[in-house]
């Protein structure tokens, strides 16, 4: 099916219509206190296309806590400032347990399976702050953000920041546990106040749909010709995306919805259909993986929709 045939605005209102009404939205995270009052009956959609035609519907202008979302433009500031180097310090492997577990750092001598559970991600965190002051490297983050968005006005949610730092005690122990075998080079507290900071961004939907289109497109954004990364290494965040973007869920995801995505504990959900779309959902309702519950049957709802699937 060709995207040009489909009618986006009406299969996004169909299933932001369908989404609003349902009463299984599963619960909002709690660890992190300033998250556990968000109202979880909220809802938001938005698609863009090639050509940059949005398809919004539901709360998708509505801000949310990005959380892990977050880690997928992480490593694409990482990549490009080490390249491959990177996988000197985080592993590439699905890890089939929960995004915060501790027990295979210990066997894999400190090194994280990937990119995307939390403590590949501090790992990654860490290569951003190494040679700057933390402010720098958040400010750079930040920066790539409203860049790839399009937006000047995307900002950190300090509350939020606040909050996790305040309780975030188990990526205290996954850090310093790596700190132990010389993964993080830099004092600890650095790196876990950009990771918390990073975390707490707050975009909508459309902003996340707007961000995430250089991975739909080849590395490059096709409204305004600018790249971002090689078409290479687009492809590989997104193998990466696919394998590992929903932690223990990623199989269920990757067969239900058949798209490269990652989720947030924010109830955020960006996922990519190449050479189609970039694709944001939004609930904050979790499932047992800490997953969108609503988020991922909206996306299978799009999928079956619109034929997009990377298989
Ligand atoms: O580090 C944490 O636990 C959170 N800042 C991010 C975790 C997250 O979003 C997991 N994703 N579903």
């Amino acid at each position: 099916m060709s995207p040009k045939a489909l009618d986006l605005d009406r299969i996004v209102k169909v299933i932001a219509d369908e989404m609003r009404q349902r009463t299984d939205r599963g619960k909002v995270a709690h660890y992190i206190p300033e998250l556990a009052r968000v109202d979880p009956r909220q809802f938001g959609l938005a698609v863009i296309d090639v050509d940059g035609k949005v398809a919004a519907g539901g709360d998708a202008d509505v801000p949310f806590s990005i959380q892990s979302i977050s880690k997928v433009f992480t490593l694409t500031l990482a990549l490009g400032m080490i390249g491959d180097r990177l996988w000197r310090r985080v592993g590439r492997e699905p890890s089939g347990n929960p995004f915060n577990s501790i027990v295979q750092l210990e066997r894999e001598r400190g090194v994280p399976r990937n990119p995307f559970i939390n403590a590949g991600a501090i790992a990654v965190t860490d290569v951003i702050v190494s040679g700057h002051q933390p402010r720098e490297s958040l400010g750079e983050i930040l920066r790539f953000m409203q860049f790839i968005a399009d937006d000047p006005a995307i900002a950190i949610d300090q509350a939020v920041a606040a909050s996790e730092k305040r309780t975030g005690f188990r990526n205290t122990a996954l850090a310093n546990y790596m700190k132990s075998f010389d993964v993080i080079e830099n004092p600890v507290d650095f790196t876990l106040g950009v990771y918390f900071h990073h975390c707490a961004i707050a975009m909508t939907c459309r902003q996340l749909a707007m961000a995430g289109r250089y991975l739909a497109h080849g590395g490059r954004n096709p409204s305004t010709g600018l790249s971002v990364v090689s078409a290479e290494r687009a492809r590989r965040i997104n193998a990466l995306m696919l394998t590992c973007g929903h932690y223990d869920g990623s199989g269920e995801f990757a067969y239900r919805v058949g798209l490269p995505g990652k989720s947030g504990v924010g109830g955020g959900i960006l996922a990519v259909a190449p050479g189609k779309a970039s694709i944001a959902v939004w609930s904050p309702g979790l499932d047992e993986a800490g997953n969108s519950h609503l988020g991922r049957i909206a996306l299978e709802r799009l999928a079956q929709a619109t034929g997009w699937s990377i298989f």
